[in-house]
Formats: C-alpha cells, structure tokens, sequence
C-alpha cells in the first residue's frame, strides 16, 4: 500500500481524519478516528508495559505542556532549535536550505554545513526551487521551530509561553521531585507520554511529521561512566520493543549519527521502511550531564547526587529513549496491511495487528437479527468488562467477517441457535479463517490467553 493508499485507507475505517477536514483542513495535522484512537491508546499501554512496569525504578509523570519559558532557554532551545529558510524570489515558495541541496544531490549531507556553505553550494550550483524550477533565492533565515503563545492579557516579551518541543524537559525538571517522593537512587528512569509541537514546515508525508505531535519518552539517570552501557542497552531494548509489537527486525535499521545535536555524546535513531524511504521511529540518545548540569545553572538549583554509600557527589547523567507515537501508529498500520487470495480465488483484505494492539478484540455477530439479538447483547455485556468488543448485526455473516478482517479484530463470535440450546458459540480466528466451537462460560479465559500474547 503506498502513503497515498493508506491516507485514503485510514479515512475510510476511521483510523486517521484530516485535521479540519470540513473547513479543508490545516497542513500537517490529522484527528484520530474511533479506530485510529484505540489503536494509539494500545501502543501508549505496550510503551507503559515494556518502559514502565516491566522495568525496576521507573516512574511515569505528566507534567505540564506549558513550562517556565527559561526551560526553554536552559535547553538550548530558544537559541539553536531552528531550521534554515530560504525563500524563492521567483514564486515566493519558502524552503529548508538543507533540504533542497539533499534533493539536488541525495551524496551531498546539507545538515553538516554551515550557512554560508549551503548559500554558496545553491548559488555555485544553480539548484533550482521545486516549485518553478528557477533559481533565484533569498539569504538564509533561521526560523525557531518553537511554537510560541502569551499568557495573561498583556502580549508583550514577557508575556511569551512556548508550546514544549519535546517532553524530555518535563521529565528533567521533575528529576528531583520524582527521586525524593519515589526514595530512588541512581539509576532510575522517568517516563512520559505526551503532546510536543514544532512549527515545522517540510512536507509531512501524512502523520510521519506533523506540527502537533506525541512523544513517549523516557530518561534513564545514571552514574556518569555507565552511560554508554546504558546507552547500548536502550537501543537493544528499544528494537526489542518494535518486535514485541510484531514489526519484523528486517524493516528496521539503525541509524548511528555522526553529526550530534549540542546536547549529545552518542546517538542513534531505529527506523523503520516506509513506503516513501527509511523514517525514524526511535531515538536513543547520550545526553550527558548537559541537561541537568544546565537546569542547574539556570534555575540555581543543586542537581547533585549523593552516593548514599561512597558519599561521592556527581551530575548524573542521561539516556533518553524516545518514541515518536504518531510515527509508531503509522508503522503499525503499514506493517499490518495485508492483500490475500484466498482458495476460491477471492481477495481479501485484512489488518494482522497483534492482538494487544487490535483496536477491537472480539466482535460479536448474531446469525439472525430477530432470533439472536439478546443473547449476543448478554455476551457483549459479559464481554465488555475486559475486551474492547465490537458488535455487528447488519449483513450476511461472509460480508461482516471481511468488515472486522479489514479493521482487524483477531476474533469474531457468531450467536446462533446454537448458542440459545448449548450456550456454545462459533469463533472464529482473523488469520487462519479457522473457526472453533468455545462455551460461552468460557469465554474470558479463551480470549484473556489469547488476547495477553505478550
Ligand atoms: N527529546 C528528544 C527529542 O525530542 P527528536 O528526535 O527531535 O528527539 C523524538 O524527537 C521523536 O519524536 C522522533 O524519533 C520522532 O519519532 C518524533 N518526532 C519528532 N518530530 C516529529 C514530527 N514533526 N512529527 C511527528 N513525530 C515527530
């Protein structure tokens, strides 16, 4: 399926909307629909699974999407978080500088240049602007990528409140709270899944980068000299995560940086095959004591840590591992879409989300509107106190099963006579078309073992 298929696809089932469609949307932004919106809840609760729960010392927050600007200023972000701009005179078309060097020359690596290298390289070279193909260009301007709001009813300097770029800052700001009011010593990790914004303005190839976003990110604090295990070790746990989610290792890459961001000692991202080229999904990243050496500086605040048994003082330092979610979902999806033909010959479509991340887990069809309406309303009842179920009663039994395949519900039951004289139902299995005789009393067993697949 390419992006084009799968923008359509998704708008379709419910999945993904374009943001204020009605009004003929706003680039760069998309509503998640009734099945779009359990299938991200599902991938945040395998995030709070594998980074959370599963892991010893790790808290989640939510902080606060609004933060002292001078976070932002500690950071580095208010002085570096920018992209270059360059506009065209011709048909005044705004570009990254970066980007259309890369796109007349994909050997060429625009983002280790230095401004006046990337002017020079678009005059010497003619490159010409993907709109009008001409080449007459403005000098590069350096635009923050910061969303920027006020607060109060004065707007003026001192009024500025920025929409946070990343959700690391929450999580290094509350690196004191967490470890007094949780009693951890080092190492231990702070999580947080949650909306960043970036006024971005290069193409988004649907949710794959978009203006509002979420991130799941995640700091591990450590004793400065274990970093880089800890670094190695979350870009292995990382890629473990996406093939606990049934992506195959084979779609994913590493992608070691050379160039680092101001804050980095090492760092590398996991991509995954998109049918518009390699993207990034994850991010794994030393960040040293840069943060809260910073935050320390800024705010006036001691970040040191007291080794309770060597009395040694240091600055821990921090491996963060991110996940863009909205690129995750938008993995998933691609990764999920499968065209079969059957034996007869038929085709079908059918999404093979691992169960846990199945928006539906069960749908309930009863054969006969009339006869099995109450009965399969007593199952859903039951049912529903575990499973998110879905329930269709419109159709021959053949059309339901390809609506529930193409959404991807793993399991369908259908109510028939059956059921009211044994109180046994059919169920049947998404992938292997397979279908079963099961109890109804033993239903929550048979689907908890199923659905559990960890
Ligand atoms: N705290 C570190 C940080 O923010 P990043 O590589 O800039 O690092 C982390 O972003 C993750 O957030 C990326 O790996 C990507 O999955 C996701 N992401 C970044 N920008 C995005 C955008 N404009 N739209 C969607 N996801 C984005």
């Amino acid at each position: 399926m390419n992006l084009e298929e799968m923008v359509n696809f998704c708008k379709q089932y419910g999945f993904i909307y374009q943001g204020s469609d009605i009004y003929g949307g706003l680039a760069n932004t998309w509503d998640y629909g009734p099945l779009g919106s359990k299938l991200k809840n599902n991938l945040k609760d395998a995030w709070r699974y594998y980074f959370i729960r599963k892991r010893n010392n790790a808290y989640e927050i939510d902080a606060d999407i609004l933060m002292n600007p001078e976070v932002w200023v500690a950071s580095g972000h208010v002085g570096s978080f920018s992209d270059p701009l360059i506009d065209c005179k011709e048909c005044k078309t705004r570009h990254r500088a970066d980007n259309l060097i890369e796109a007349f020359n994909p050997d060429v690596h625009a983002d280790g240049m230095s401004e006046e290298e990337m002017v020079n390289y678009i005059n010497e070279n003619h490159v010409p602007c993907p709109k009008c193909g001409k080449s007459n260009f403005t000098g590069i301007r350096d635009f923050n990528l910061m969303f920027e709001t006020n607060r109060g009813v004065i707007k003026d300097n001192k009024s500025v409140v920025y929409l946070r770029p990343e959700n690391a800052q929450g999580e290094y700001v509350n690196y004191l709270n967490v470890k007094r009011s949780t009693r951890s010593n080092i190492p231990f990790s702070i999580g947080q899944i949650g909306k960043a914004f970036r006024n971005e303005i290069t193409p988004g190839n649907f949710t794959f980068r978009t203006i509002e976003f979420e991130q799941m990110e995640y700091q591990t604090f450590c004793k400065p000299g274990t970093d880089s295990e800890f670094y190695n070790f979350f870009k292995d746990y990382a890629k473990k995560f996406f093939i606990s989610l049934g992506i195959p290792e084979e779609k994913l890459r590493y992608h070691d940086h050379e160039k680092l961001a101001h804050y980095a000692k090492e760092a590398c991202d996991i991509e995954y095959e998109f049918p518009f080229g390699w993207g990034e999904v994850n991010g794994t990243h030393n960040r040293t004591d840069f943060d809260l050496k910073s935050h320390q500086e800024h705010s006036g605040t001691s970040m040191e840590f007291i080794d309770p048994e060597t009395n040694e003082k240091y600055i821990p330092y921090i491996v963060e591992s991110t996940v863009g979610l909205d690129r995750l979902v938008l993995t998933v999806l691609f990764n999920s879409y499968h065209k079969e033909t059957l034996e007869n010959g038929t085709e079908r479509e059918v999404m093979k989300f691992s169960p846990k991340l199945a928006p539906y887990k069960v749908a309930i069809l009863p054969l006969i509107k009339k006869a099995h309406t109450e009965k399969s309303m007593e199952i859903f009842d039951m049912l529903t106190n575990y499973f998110d179920v879905d329930y269709d009663a419109s159709g021959s039994i053949g059309k339901r099963y390809r609506r529930q395949d193409i959404t991807g519900t793993p399991y369908c039951i259908t109510v028939d006579d059956e059921t009211l004289n044994n109180n046994t139902v059919t169920v049947r299995n998404r992938d292997t078309m397979e279908q079963e005789i099961v109890p109804v009393d033993e239903l929550i067993n048979y689907f908890n073992k199923k659905v559990l697949d960890i």
